[in-house]
């Protein structure tokens, strides 16, 4: 498989002595091309993109992944027929329901990053029911991106933040990056460390944008989201553990 883009050479990692990131991303694409290639609708493809979530999101609790941030929606994806959104908020609705069961019993704490007013008070009640129930959670943090942008995010945090300096509670002197990162859904996380993307798209589409500043990228190729294996996974992790990273030093 062509699993990685930049690698010069592929050196063996010894898993049982690999760093692993602290905070995976993964954007989770190429549903609709799985579908069409088996002559299925869209819907088809996020159905079994959605129960590969779960699978990979216990997989990576079991590993000992301490954060995990996927993307499911974005600020973007309304604009996708009527018919594709609406599955779409349906499936949400039903696997969450199934899908939190499992995350309870795997001590996992959900947070869901994005603006959730957007969605139906039905969802939006169960994602804040979800967010309460894990609170107490400790083996690890799950934040599901939905009606998330990082532009959006970055702009909420910009209008919080002058907020506050106009009534006097920040002075502009004191806006550092950490106040920044302080403002956004993930206040309090560490930035991702290794953001996979499945399905050949190279890009970032606008998630995390601040928090990825120092992400390490991995871009498969030849794997779209609903047969992303957990050996995918373990690849990807693999590529992590040979990248050098200075984080803007020596
Ligand atoms: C991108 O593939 C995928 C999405 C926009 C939806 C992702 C959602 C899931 C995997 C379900 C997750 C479920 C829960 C409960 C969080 P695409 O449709 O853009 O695929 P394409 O690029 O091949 O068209």
């Amino acid at each position: 498989m062509t699993a990685v883009l930049f690698t010069k050479k592929k050196t063996k990692i010894d898993r049982s002595q690999r760093v692993l990131p602290v905070h995976v991303g993964i954007i989770m694409d190429g549903n609709g091309r799985w579908a069409k290639k088996r002559g299925l609708p869209r819907q088809a493809g996020h159905q079994v993109g959605a129960s590969n979530f779960r699978k990979i999101t216990r997989y990576c609790q079991r590993i000992g992944i301490k954060y995990l941030t996927v993307y499911a929606f974005s600020t973007e994806n309304w604009k996708r027929p009527k018919e594709e959104v609406e599955a779409l908020m349906n499936l949400f609705y039903d696997y969450l329901v199934e899908a939190l069961r499992d995350f309870r019993e795997d001590n996992i704490r959900v947070t869901f990053i994005g603006d959730m007013s957007a969605f139906s008070p039905k969802l939006q009640e169960l994602m804040v029911e979800t967010m309460e129930l894990s609170a107490d959670k400790t083996s690890m943090q799950l934040n599901i991106a939905m009606n998330y942008g990082g532009r959006d995010e970055l702009l909420r945090a910009v209008k919080a933040i002058s907020n506050e300096v106009a009534a006097g509670a920040l002075q502009e002197s004191d806006i550092t990056a950490e106040v920044v990162s302080d403002h956004l859904y993930t206040a309090g996380q560490p930035d991702p460390d290794l953001i996979i993307r499945p399905s050949g798209e190279y890009r970032t589409s606008n998630f995390l944008l601040w928090q990825s500043a120092y992400a390490e990228y991995v871009f498969m190729d030849d794997i779209l989201w609903p047969d992303f294996s957990t050996e995918n996974l373990e690849e990807a992790l693999d590529e992590y553990a040979r990248r050098h990273r200075r984080f803007g030093g020596v």
